[in-house]
């Protein structure tokens, strides 16, 4: 396949306080990794799938991609993260096979994440050939606030939205901008803007929030209702 699909499964899951690292917590009885890697199997270009896992779970992270897959299990692999986000897409990066032109890193903690919207980011990014990302406006009231608790204004939200993954980009353009990254960045695409790529938003999914809290994981039981598998 010239499409690669990372995704990022890495993190410990700190804010969500389960006993297992996020990726490996059941949602609805099915771990995240493996709600995240349906959708990602139901996106209809044939993909080379790097899943990038905490140590610890390399195996447990095969074992799951390998049942999602079922027969497709050979464009699969399977990496060990590292201690940041950034590390374990490099990680991933550098497990791609040499056919694979076109990128997507996608974060697992995205479970519910639609494929139709894997499939809308991997297409525009081989019309416009730069970066391109899933947004959505932002609907709230954005205030900037001192240290002491004090408003200071109101942020024009018009020409403001909250991004999601998967983030997809030209393969050579974001090896290269890897390659040369020393600081840290919060999402692929602000990695890929600081080495001069260009990067461009696609209409974003309300099912693709990201599993960070708790209260997030309540919200992905109650999208899904009472399905269990
Ligand atoms: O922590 P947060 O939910 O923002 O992380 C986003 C994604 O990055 C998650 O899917 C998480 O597993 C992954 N990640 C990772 N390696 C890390 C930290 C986070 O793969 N060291």
């Amino acid at each position: 396949p010239t499409l690669g699909i990372v995704v990022v499964a890495a993190g410990s899951g700190a804010r969500l306080g389960g006993a297992e690292p996020k990726a490996f917590v059941a949602l609805r009885g099915v771990p995240i990794l493996e709600r995240a890697l349906r959708g990602v199997f139901d996106s209809v270009e044939p993909a080379q799938v790097v899943v990038v896992a905490p140590e610890s779970h390399v195996k447990a992270a095969r074992t799951i991609a390998e049942r999602v897959a079922g027969g497709a299990s050979g464009a699969i692999t399977v990496v060990a993260g590292g201690s940041t986000r950034q590390a374990s897409v490099a990680a991933g990066l550098a497990a791609l096979s040499a056919e694979v032109d076109t990128v997507l890193v996608h974060d697992a903690a995205r479970a519910l994440t639609p494929s139709a919207l894997i499939d809308r980011v991997a297409r525009a990014v081989r019309t416009t050939g730069a970066g391109v990302i899933p947004a959505l406006p932002v609907t709230d009231t954005v205030k900037r606030v001192g240290p002491d608790a004090v408003v200071q204004g109101t942020v024009d939200r018009s020409d403001l939205v909250h991004v999601q993954t998967p983030q997809g980009f030209p393969r050579a353009d974001l090896e290269a901008a890897y390659a040369s990254a020393t600081d840290e960045h919060t999402d692929d695409a602000a990695l890929f803007a600081a080495h001069g790529g260009r990067v461009s938003v696609v209409e974003g999914e309300a099912r693709a929030f990201k599993i960070t809290t708790a209260w997030d994981l309540r919200r992905a039981e109650n999208v899904l209702g009472a399905q269990t598998a």
